[in-house]
């Protein structure tokens, strides 16, 4: 039998704290919040009622509900108020010295049979327990952010936590309508053991100018589908939380230096840039604790705007290549209603891309998305061809070919040849350095990467990358040529893996390591990802996905390119890739896909 809890403690009503509280009382559970002071005291209540009022505007909670859930909640300043409660979550902020003076009075002031637990994200729980005279009866209970929505919670256990403690907060996780994965005490847990890598990348890219905070966050959510970009999700962590993390996890999980906090973040947080719930961070929000951004001096000028930066007009464009790329992207244009000369190397290939237009086309028209009409009106805007010389006079060349520098540098020099002046001229390579098939040219300012994505029909994010000879001009073309399209078009430097590889692979790498490392299943991995961070796919998922081939080559360039040593490739990778374990194209990856 399960231990019941009626009467749960939980200290701090900050970020998490409130949010716990909610999560217990929408439960039927009675909670007892405590704060350090009447102000705070105030203000986490405040938390709580603003949540529970969105919910119920939303239609999520009925008015009965709520008022049925605040009933069940009481107020105190002070530990003492905990005596004689059945569980307290400790959420105060992340510094080892203040939790363990807390457990050390919380181990003074309630029952003996009180299980304390703590939120901690990356401090050992371990060294928390032996503040008390029961470390047995402490755990870990971690909460994703924010929590009443967050369906993941990590259950840590520590060397001496009583196996009936973990069961009975399993338990509960289970009544609280939770997914828990147990797992054992290491900086960072699971989850944000693989996200504040990336999250620190991701802030390492806006203090080196590499792209701005927009173009990153919209990059990793529309290229990779996650519900919020890296640096809003900063905002909503909270800095000065995210930079303990990141400071305890770099201390704690040997010294990997993508874990030193950025010094960026040490400025923001001295200078009270606190994400949203101070109203400003990387963003600035309506108010302090509004979810609501507001233009500042940093927010980039509409696109209409952005017209004025001397963005060339663009009729006619030149899609060089044959693959699925190549395919994809003269659909695209095709139906944006551009003029297009797709050059293939013969006839024959010409006339299979022009079929695999046309199947791709009807599905549109078979499905309601696309009138016949305009079905007939974009196949009749593409000219076939099987020589570059028919690009001439077209304002725009997008090459698609096989990813060889010395085929792209070759092709790009015969387009310097024959395309007229001004011509943007744009490369859809993902991992080749775009400054290198530029400078094949006579005229690399007018040079551009543009990276689809692919099925590009479908996904709506273009990298626009722009090499150090890059005129500004033929960058606000690109990113014009993006927008006229129907697509978000992010720019950015011109480095390995551009936006989205560049922070993708390694936290796919990372995942790997730790199974490798036998932390946790790939299983629980998954889970975590996607219950604790709204991923839509796991990691393995993805690289099963993706091909583990590829997240091996890619891994590699970032390697070599940064020679960052927590990049170099997860051996586990390796070897399953030379074992011919691929993933969903060999039928096995890191799962088996045979039966599927
Ligand atoms: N922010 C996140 O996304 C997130 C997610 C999961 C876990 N966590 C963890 O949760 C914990 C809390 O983080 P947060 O982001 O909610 O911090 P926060 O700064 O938003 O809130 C901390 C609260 O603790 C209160 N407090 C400080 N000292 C206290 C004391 N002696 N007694 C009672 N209350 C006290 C503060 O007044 C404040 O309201 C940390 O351990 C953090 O690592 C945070």
């Amino acid at each position: 039998m399960a231990r019941e809890f009626s009467t749960v403690g939980v200290v701090g009503l900050g970020t998490m704290g409130a949010g716990i509280v909610e999560v217990f009382a929408r439960n039927g559970i009675d909670v007892l919040a405590v704060e350090i002071s009447e102000s705070a005291l105030e203000r986490g209540r405040a938390i709580l009622t603003g949540s529970t009022d969105r919910a119920v505007a939303k239609g999520k909670l009925a008015e009965a509900d709520r008022d049925a859930l605040h009933e069940r909640v009481r107020f105190a300043v002070g530990l003492d108020a905990l005596h004689s409660v059945d569980l307290v979550i400790e959420a105060v902020p992340e510094h080892l010295d203040l939790k363990q003076r807390i457990f050390a009075e919380l181990d003074r002031v309630c029952r003996p049979d009180t299980i304390l637990a703590t939120n901690t994200s990356s401090l050992s729980v371990t060294e928390i327990s032996v503040a008390t005279t029961r470390p047995n009866q402490v755990i870990g209970i971690h909460f994703f952010n924010p929590a009443p929505v967050m369906k993941l919670v990590e259950v840590v256990r520590t060397v001496v936590t009583a196996p009936e403690v973990v069961a009975d907060v399993e338990a509960l996780c289970a009544r609280l309508g939770k997914v828990d994965v147990t797992i054992s005490d290491r900086a960072g847990f699971i989850a944000n053991a693989l996200l504040f890598g990336y999250l620190n990348h991701a802030v390492a890219m806006v203090e080196s100018h590499y792209a701005t905070r927009e173009d990153i966050d919209a990059a990793m959510k529309l290229g990779c589908g996650l519900p919020m970009g890296p640096l809003a999700l900063m905002d909503l962590i909270g800095l000065d939380t995210a930079y303990e993390i990141l400071d305890t996890m770099y201390r704690r999980g040997g010294r990997d230096r993508r874990h030193a906090p950025v010094p960026l973040l040490k400025q923001m947080v001295t200078a009270g840039l606190l994400g949203r719930k101070s109203g400003r961070g990387f963003y600035t929000y309506q108010r302090p604790g509004s979810p609501v951004v507001v233009p500042d001096e940093a927010t980039p000028p509409a696109a209409e705007a952005a017209l004025a930066d001397g963005a060339r007009a663009i009729t006619k464009v030149g899609i060089v290549g044959s693959g699925t790329m190549a395919t994809g992207i003269i659909e695209v244009f095709a139906k944006a209603g551009y003029e297009v000369v797709s050059v293939t190397r013969g006839a024959e290939k010409s006339a299979t891309v022009c079929e695999a237009v046309k199947t791709s086309l009807n599905k549109g028209v078979v499905r309601g998305k696309l009138a016949e009409a305009d079905r007939d009106a974009a196949l009749g805007r593409i000219s076939w061809s099987a020589t570059l010389d028919h690009l001439a006079d077209v304002d725009l060349v997008v090459e698609a070919v096989v990813e060889e520098l010395s085929v792209k540098k070759a092709l790009f020099a015969s387009l310097d040849e024959i395309c007229k002046p001004g011509v943007v001229l744009a490369t859809t390579t993902s991992s080749l350095p775009v400054v290198d098939v530029a400078m094949a040219t006579q005229r690399p300012a007018d040079v551009v990467g543009l990276h689809f994505f692919n099925p590009a029909p479908v996904m709506p994010l273009v990298e626009v990358v722009r090499t150090i000879r890059t005129s500004p001009e033929a960058t606000a073309t690109a990113r014009a040529v993006c927008a006229a399209l129907g697509k978000t078009g992010v720019v950015c430097g011109d480095r390995s893996g551009f936006i989205v590889n560049a922070l993708l692979f390694p936290y796919l790498n990372d995942a790997v390591k730790m199974l490798e490392a036998s932390y946790s299943t790939a299983d629980d991995i998954d889970h975590a990802m996607k219950l604790g961070c709204g991923y839509p796919m796991g990691p393995f998922e993805l690289l099963d996905v993706v091909g583990l081939d590829v997240a091996v080559a890619i891994q590699r360039e970032l390697y070599l390119e940064l020679r960052e040593p927590g990049f170099a490739p997860a051996p586990l990778l390796e070897h399953l890739v030379t074992a011919g374990y691929l993933g969903r194209k060999t039928r096995r990856g890191f799962r088996d896909h045979s039966h599927r």
